[in-house]
């Protein structure tokens, strides 16, 4: 699925020898940089566990990885979190500067919607193809991870409760992780209501579990390990997790939601092994 993946993801880059050469290879390179490459795994998965061909979710899948690719390089910038390893290699701002950098993200945000709005091997009924858009901008906007990313700037050097917490987390990564499933579940319009509910309980569980866990390795890891500097979040006075309720405490409340996000997949029998292999994956992994 990986290898798929990539190949994919590699055909809808530009070449870098297209003109304007330097913010071609600036969006390759924090594009095909590695990473886990969980949102298009996990909707790979999606597409498996509701009998869904391949080939119609392999730009969904690149759509997604696009914005959030897009969403790291912003996220790196020295107005944001300042950082300079990004998947154990120097962010796209140290290698190409701020200006490049900031429209390589700008340009793979763009790059994804096109993709959306013009894969031919997506289906072929033009209200999921619109209901998809929708859903992506959404999860994307001021409303979604951006608007998370502002929640998290806004409360440097302020107090926040856990429930505002959860709330930022939620926006900040569960809305591209949420999208991720409900886009695969919004292309198979069959679906029943019920299902789709069970799909998206799973969705948000995971989602907050993950950002959750990304706190706490933060505090736990080693920078090598974890390829984007440790320590980052104490260093920027940022609201987290561990900071909020302690390790301990962040760690149950991961595998508390981890839990949840198992049992909403219910009686779905092998065909959702692969979501319950995720859900394993994002509490258990080290980086
Ligand atoms: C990091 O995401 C940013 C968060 C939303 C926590 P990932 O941990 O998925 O980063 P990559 O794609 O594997 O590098
Ligand atoms: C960022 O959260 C989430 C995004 C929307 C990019 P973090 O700032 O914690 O992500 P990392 O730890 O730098 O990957
Ligand atoms: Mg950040
Ligand atoms: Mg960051
Ligand atoms: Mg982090």
């Amino acid at each position: 699925l990986m290898q798929r993946f990539d190949n994919h993801l590699e055909k809808w880059l530009p070449e870098a020898s297209e003109i304007p050469c330097n913010l071609h290879k600036a969006m390759s390179y924090s594009a095909l940089s590695g990473g886990k490459r969980i949102r298009p795994l996990l909707i790979y998965a999606t597409a498996i566990a509701t009998d869904q061909p391949l080939h119609e979710v392999d730009g969904i899948a690149c759509a997604i990885e696009l914005i959030h690719v897009y969403s790291l390089i912003h996220d790196d910038l020295p107005c944001m979190d300042n950082d300079d390893l990004r998947r154990g290699k120097p962010t796209c701002h140290i290698k190409y500067g701020e200006a490049t950098a900031t429209l390589a993200g700008d340009a793979l945000q763009a790059l994804a919607f096109q993709i959306l709005a013009t894969d031919s091997s997506m289906t072929s009924n033009a209200i999921a193809r619109l209901k998809i858009i929708e859903i992506l901008s959404t999860a994307a906007g001021s409303t979604g991870m951006a608007g998370g990313q502002a929640i998290d700037l806004d409360s440097v050097g302020t107090k926040i409760n856990v429930q505002q917490l959860k709330q930022m987390h939620n926006l900040k990564t569960g809305a591209l992780i949420n999208a991720s499933v409900m886009m695969v579940i919004t292309n198979k319009p069959e679906i029943e209501d019920n299902i789709a509910a069970a799909f998206n309980s799973y969705s948000k569980c995971i989602g907050l579990s993950f950002q959750i866990t990304d706190d706490i390795l933060d505090v736990t890891t080693d920078t090598e390990t974890l390829g984007k500097p440790a320590g980052s979040d104490i260093e920027n006075d940022k609201p987290t997790f561990p900071g909020i309720i302690g390790l301990e405490a962040s760690r149950k409340n991961a595998m508390d939601l981890h839990t949840k996000a198992i049992n909403s997949l219910g009686e779905m029998g092998d065909q959702a092994i692969l979501l319950r292999e995720i859900a394993d994956y994002i509490v258990e992994r080290t980086h």
